[in-house]
């Protein structure tokens, strides 16, 4: 068996089912940016659909202009934006369009057709969004374009930076001043939306009219202190492969961290072969060594299954649990599976 990831797509209806029961009165969009965290966004589009999503976040408008040819009706949400961006096209198919700057909010208006604008106000993540100072400006001219009839502002939005209750009150109140300051700039009906997979979870003042959830809709913890599990989210994504070779002590599988493997080496790291545990000694481009002899063709959970969640990898890589899914390049075959 070469390395091969399974995608519960039970788990994953189970998981966003959830989401949108806690979200309650708050719509859910499903962030499935970078080909769904690694697990395949067209599957995962449908399935989050058919669970109760009510609209998909994406980063690119190619993304998005991918999921309107697959079929999907519902809204769809694009928010990274380059020179290149076809925003005809994403006016034609209807794509939401978040707006950082000036310049995105004239590239939208300029194109054909009228452009679905969310504006972002930069509530401190720094990361985009329109500044604090450039505000009222801002909403001031997106109401003269909408008058114009070149775009429709259609919500107001942010990105919470999970930086602590304190940082993130802060960030909620300047999202609350963002929207008293378009509302008397004249925009209105606005969907207004702030809250990832960690407010949407844990912070109702954070949820608005939509949540976007990402992370923990592959079963992924958002936060340090429980895993998936601990939340009642179930994994998605089975990392497998299988004993290749072994004697003296150790065995081999023919995956490495060409496949997705974070480099570990003398840590606690272990991977579950046949159910039981063996540990990792060494990860190579294309193999990685385990502790201990197994018998060849014995199937090796790398992550999720009966081996290791993402979280635990992410707590040996000291990174997220984010990149761990993510990070499972594209020639690794998925094979999407009902549990
Ligand atoms: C704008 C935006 N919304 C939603 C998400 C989903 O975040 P999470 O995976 O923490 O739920 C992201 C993730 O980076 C994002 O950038």
């Amino acid at each position: 068996m070469s390395t091969t990831a399974h995608i519960d797509l039970s788990a994953f209806e189970h998981n966003v089912s959830r989401i949108v029961a806690d979200a309650s009165s708050a719509q859910t969009w499903i962030a499935i940016k970078s080909n769904a965290y690694g697990h395949g966004m067209l599957e995962l589009a449908d399935n989050a659909i058919k669970a109760g999503a009510t609209g998909l976040a994406v980063l690119d408008v190619s993304a998005a202009l991918r999921l309107r040819a697959h079929g999907i009706t519902a809204t769809l949400f694009a928010w990274l934006h380059g020179r290149h961006t076809d925003f005809a096209a994403a006016n034609a198919a209807g794509i939401d369009l978040g707006v950082s700057s000036f310049a995105e909010l004239e590239a939208v208006a300029t194109a054909p057709g009228v452009g679905r604008v969310h504006l972002k106000i930069d509530t401190g993540l720094h990361r985009n969004g329109f500044a604090a100072d450039d505000w009222g400006h801002a909403c001031t001219r997106a109401r003269a374009l909408e008058q114009a009839g070149s775009i429709t502002v259609v919500g107001v939005w942010s990105h919470l930076a999970d930086a602590g209750d304190a940082a993130d009150a802060a960030a909620i109140g300047r999202f609350v001043d963002a929207l008293e300051i378009a509302t008397g700039a004249g925009l209105k009906p606005l969907v207004r939306h702030l809250a990832a997979s960690s407010a949407a979870l844990r912070n109702p003042s954070a949820r608005f009219d939509v949540v976007r959830v990402g992370i923990a809709a592959y079963g992924i913890s958002p936060f340090d202190d429980t895993n998936g599990e601990g939340l009642g989210l179930k994994p998605v994504l089975t990392l497998q492969s299988e004993i290749a070779d072994g004697g003296s002590g150790e065995s081999i599988i023919n995956s490495g961290w060409n496949d997705g493997i974070p480099q570990v080496s003398g840590g606690h790291a272990w991977v579950s072969v046949a159910g039981s545990r063996a540990h990792i000694s060494e990860v190579h481009p294309q193999h990685t060594v385990l502790d201990g002899v197994f018998p060849v063709g014995a199937t090796v959970d790398i992550v999720g299954g009966s081996g290791p969640r993402a979280e635990d990898w992410a707590s040996w890589a000291n990174t997220i649990g984010d990149e761990i899914v993510t990070g499972i390049p594209a020639h690794v075959r998925r094979v999407f599976v009902r549990n």
